[in-house]
């Protein structure tokens, strides 16, 4: 063999080793992108005592907390929706049916907006909840929320803080005066105007149960049962949901706590345009992938909307009054995304990679979006106006303004890396539901 041709052999050789290796020169890349980004998987969750998770299931599963005892957190939290619905917008108290199949009560309007996930809301980190943030704060620093002073003292997180509101939202579990349940009940709640009497209310039938009173002294040894209150409640919910809803063993979890081999090829490329030339770390930071801030990401606006014309959600700006905040809304988590759908504060996207490309150029998606895919009634009320898009365009967070050049085999890639984002064991979660609840009202699903 002459010299020349040895040394293209050695070449063609190195060549195909390099070839071989290319996984690690793509390894060496993500890991530069996990060190900048600072990323960290989920730190665990401090387990709760299981008498008191075992009293937040019944209260989450239990249509009792609703004026008119057809409607449960779980109605629109399911486990067999992934902790949602399945819904663009939710549909409360007299609705009928379970999930993507649930119909509007007669006379009654749709929630203003889509029912998140509950995936790793007890996680630590996070003060903010709700789509504009109206719940905020910490257990140590306080909190703000839409009840203001009447907030009681002595809850244990910005989740139970949460709990507390849902009962209190004629559309969603409240009702309307004059309510009748399916069993004759007259609704008793409804007709109550301030969150205190509410609550007091809600405490009361619960405290009427003998089962509860048993879970209640379990749950809380040191508190006398007739000392109970709402924020006994909002605590038990908050550490049943911080329990069960924690789903964070996903290939990048695991790639994150150092086993290379848990993410493929394309989830790894995913990541590195994700946090790169994608831009979508810059909202979705850390190890919940959210900044928890709220942005204008110029999202189509279908459903009924949350504002005083009815038909329009400004998002924060309905909470700060700021108008720089108009159609501000709080950077979602993105663990088990895949399974999370319809996607967006209102559900305008059926399907993840329709949601992925609006955030490559949101301004030509906004103005290019289709509706028709979604349900009639919401449809009903999606904003073609012009004026409307401009607006929502003008006022855009700054770094989505440039659109992104991906190609369809990047997108593809970015996808897989969010479909990396799934715990396997969250793919089923039927196993959730219990049978029976201590009212004896029926538990849907089960
Ligand atoms: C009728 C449907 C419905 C019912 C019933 C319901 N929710 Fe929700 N939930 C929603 C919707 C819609 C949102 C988003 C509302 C918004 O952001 O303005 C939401 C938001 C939440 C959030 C905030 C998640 C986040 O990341 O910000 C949590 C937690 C939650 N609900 C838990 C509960 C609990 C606990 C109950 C029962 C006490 C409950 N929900 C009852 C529909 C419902
Ligand atoms: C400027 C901040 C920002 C950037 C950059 C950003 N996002 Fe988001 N993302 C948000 C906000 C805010 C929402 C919720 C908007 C709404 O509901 O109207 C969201 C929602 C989503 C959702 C829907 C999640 C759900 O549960 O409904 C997905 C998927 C998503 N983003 C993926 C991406 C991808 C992929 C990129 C990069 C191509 C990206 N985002 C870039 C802020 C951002």
């Amino acid at each position: 063999m002459s010299r020349g041709s040895a040394y293209l052999v050695l070449g063609l050789l190195l060549a195909t080793s390099l070839a071989g290796c290319s996984g690690s020169s793509l390894d060496g890349e993500l890991e530069d992108v996990v060190v900048d980004q600072r990323l960290v998987p989920l730190s665990p969750v401090e387990a709760a005592a299981p008498e008191l998770t075992e009293l937040g299931e019944a209260l989450f599963f239990d249509k009792i907390l609703s004026g008119n005892r057809d409607t449960a957190c779980a109605t629109c939290h399911h486990p067999l929706e992934a902790g949602g619905d399945g819904l663009s917008v939710s549909i409360g108290t007299k609705g009928v049916g379970l999930g993507s199949d649930r119909v509007l009560g007669a006379d009654r309007d749709l929630v203003a907006r889509n029912a998140p996930d509950l995936f790793n809301r007890g996680a630590d980190g996070w003060f903010t909840m709700f789509w504009d943030s109206r719940v905020a704060g910490t257990a140590e620093h306080g909190f703000s929320s839409p009840a203001g002073d009447a907030l009681p003292d002595g809850l244990d997180s910005v989740l139970a803080v949460q709990a507390l509101f849902p009962p209190t939202s004629p559309v969603e579990m409240l009702g309307l005066p004059g309510d009748v349940s399916a069993n004759g009940q007259l609704n008793e709640i409804a007709s109550e105007t301030s969150v205190e009497a509410i609550w007091d209310l809600i405490v009361n039938r619960v405290l009427d149960i003998d089962e509860y009173r048993s879970m209640f002294s379990a749950a809380f040894p040191d508190i006398a049962v007739d000392e109970i209150g709402i924020e006994h409640i909002g605590n038990a919910i908050a550490a049943y949901e911080a329990s069960a809803f924690l789903f964070a063993d996903s290939p990048w979890d695991r790639y994150l706590a150092g086993e290379i081999d848990a993410l493929n090829a394309d989830a790894k490329r995913g990541a590195i345009l994700f946090y790169g030339e994608a831009g979508c770390g810059g909202c979705h930071t850390g190890a919940l992938l959210t900044d928890q801030l709220t942005h204008n990401v110029a999202p189509p606006q279908v459903g009924p909307g949350i504002d005083d014309d009815g038909s329009d959600d400004f998002g924060r700006e309905g909470v700060s009054g700021n108008y720089s905040d108009r159609y501000g809304f709080r950077t979602p988590p993105l663990r088990n995304v895949e399974l999370t759908g319809p996607w967006l504060h209102d559900g305008a996207y059926l399907d993840l990679e329709s949601a992925i490309r609006h955030f490559l150029d949101p301004a030509s998606a906004l103005a290019a979006y289709d509706p028709s895919p979604l349900r009639d009634e919401v449809t009903e009320f999606y904003l073609v106006d012009e004026a409307r898009i401009d607006q929502a365009i003008t006022l855009m967070d700054p770094r989505l303004r440039v659109p992104k050049e991906l190609t369809d085999e990047e997108i593809d890639q970015v996808e897989a890396f969010l479909v990396s984002l799934t715990d396997p064991a969250a793919k089923d979660l039927g196993h959730m539901v219990p049978d029976s609840v201590p009212s004896g009202l029926p538990v849907d699903g089960s």
